[in-house]
């Protein structure tokens, strides 16, 4: 199969890409705008890989991605390309707004328009696959879970524009009959993640002996999930999933914020020794993030139950993993804090 693959060069796409590539057999497409969060470094064991093409380019360009699709030929959609991070939709939605809702508008006629001219087997096959979080079920209080049917609720402008990309993505199939298929997943860890989101932030300020700023008393919950278990799960929805519904991924592994910068705090104590004191000595409890949702906890009975899916990471050895990766591949990070990344992905080293 030859798979599209959209914002491939970001966390959880580069996870998914090097899953694919190293396990399957399929053939990728990467279509990435390469943003600051696109960071080509996470895939360079790939660069001239046979079944790899990278196009840099805006899922917003309607005119690319058409020419994208003619000259590809793809068998399935997986479409992750968006701007992911909740304090910079608050500071500034705009970007959000372009590419997560306009942005998808664009794939979703691109891929619309190319799927009506499929015939036979390879119409039947075809996936459009969108990948999306739990943030557009709003919040929970102490109690409950998130499933399939909860009603949507977005609270932040990251949550409501991948709200309306999936509105958008449901209606190309019932509108248009694109064969749609919408996953909603909680909070991914990992390798590659980008040091803004609170993971990799932690780890790397800790090793910096920088303070570590835990929102409001830290006490808000998410449900953390290794992103390669995301990227198989991603794999067996575009393989077995039935079109038109929904699958929620989740590791069903809830922890409070300021219980999980403790852990990570412990195990870099093991790891990489502070001279004086321990890292959790770093923990600064700071002003709260305007609207921040307390809790997300995901039922994903229905993935489980139906398509077989199990993760295969839990938190503690997952976190371990991903600090041992944090601390053996400080060239990967140090590029992005001295902003030569930057430079690499426009070409100028
Ligand atoms: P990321 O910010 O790490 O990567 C996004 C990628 O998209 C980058 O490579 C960027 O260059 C690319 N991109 C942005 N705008 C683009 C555009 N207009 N055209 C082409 N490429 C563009 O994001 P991530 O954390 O890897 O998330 C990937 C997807 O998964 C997103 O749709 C996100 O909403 C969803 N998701 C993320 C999480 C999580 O915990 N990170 C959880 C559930 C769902
Ligand atoms: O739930 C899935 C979502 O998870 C994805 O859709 C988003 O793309 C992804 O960014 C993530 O959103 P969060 O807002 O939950 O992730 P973040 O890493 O920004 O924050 C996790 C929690 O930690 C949240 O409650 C805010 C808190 N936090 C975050 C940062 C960056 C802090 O306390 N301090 C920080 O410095």
């Amino acid at each position: 199969m030859k798979i599209l693959v959209t914002g491939g060069c970001g966390f959880i796409g580069s996870n998914l890409i090097r899953h694919l590539l190293s396990a399957t057999a399929h053939r990728v497409v990467n279509v990435d705008k390469l943003t600051y969060a696109g960071n080509p470094n996470s895939l360079a064991e790939f660069a001239d890989a046979p079944r790899y093409v990278f196009v840099r380019g805006d899922i917003a360009d309607v005119t690319l991605m058409r020419g994208v699709f003619a000259d590809h030929a793809p068998d399935a959609v997986m479409h992750l390309a968006a701007e992911s991070h909740v304090d910079r939709s608050i500071d500034g939605p705009a970007d959000f707004i372009q590419t997560n809702v306009v942005g998808t508008f664009h794939l979703l006629s691109a891929a619309g328009e190319y799927y009506q001219q499929l015939s036979g087997s390879r119409a039947e096959s075809f996936r459009f696959l969108h990948v999306s979080t739990d943030e557009v079920y709003g919040a929970l209080g102490a109690e409950g879970l998130f499933s399939e049917s909860t009603a949507y609720d977005p609270h932040s402008p990251y949550a409501a524009t991948k709200a309306s990309s999936d509105h958008l993505a449901r209606a190309w199939r019932t509108t248009y009959g694109l064969p749609v298929i919408v996953t909603n997943c909680s909070n991914n860890y990992g390798p590659y993640q980008f040091p803004e989101k609170l993971i990799p932030l932690m780890i790397i300020k800790a090793i910096g002996e920088q303070p570590l700023p835990v929102y409001g008393r830290g006490e808000n919950v998410r449900d953390w999930l290794h992103v390669v278990d995301h990227a198989s799960a991603l794999c067996q929805v575009l393989q077995h999933g039935a079109v038109g519904h929904t699958y929620n991924i989740g590791g069903d592994c809830q922890r409070r914020n300021i219980d999980l910068v403790r852990s990570v705090c412990e195990i870099l104590d093991e790891l990489h020794p502070r001279q004086n004191g321990c890292h959790a000595d770093l923990i600064r409890f700071v002003a709260d993030r305007p609207g921040h949702d307390f809790r997300y906890a995901i039922d994903s009975t229905k993935i489980r139950g139906q398509l077989g899916w199990q993760p295969q990471h839990d938190l503690e050895s997952g976190l371990r993993q991903t600090i041992r990766w944090y601390l053996e591949h400080r060239d990967w990070w140090q590029a992005i804090l001295d902003g030569n990344y930057q430079l690499q992905r426009l070409g100028r080293v």
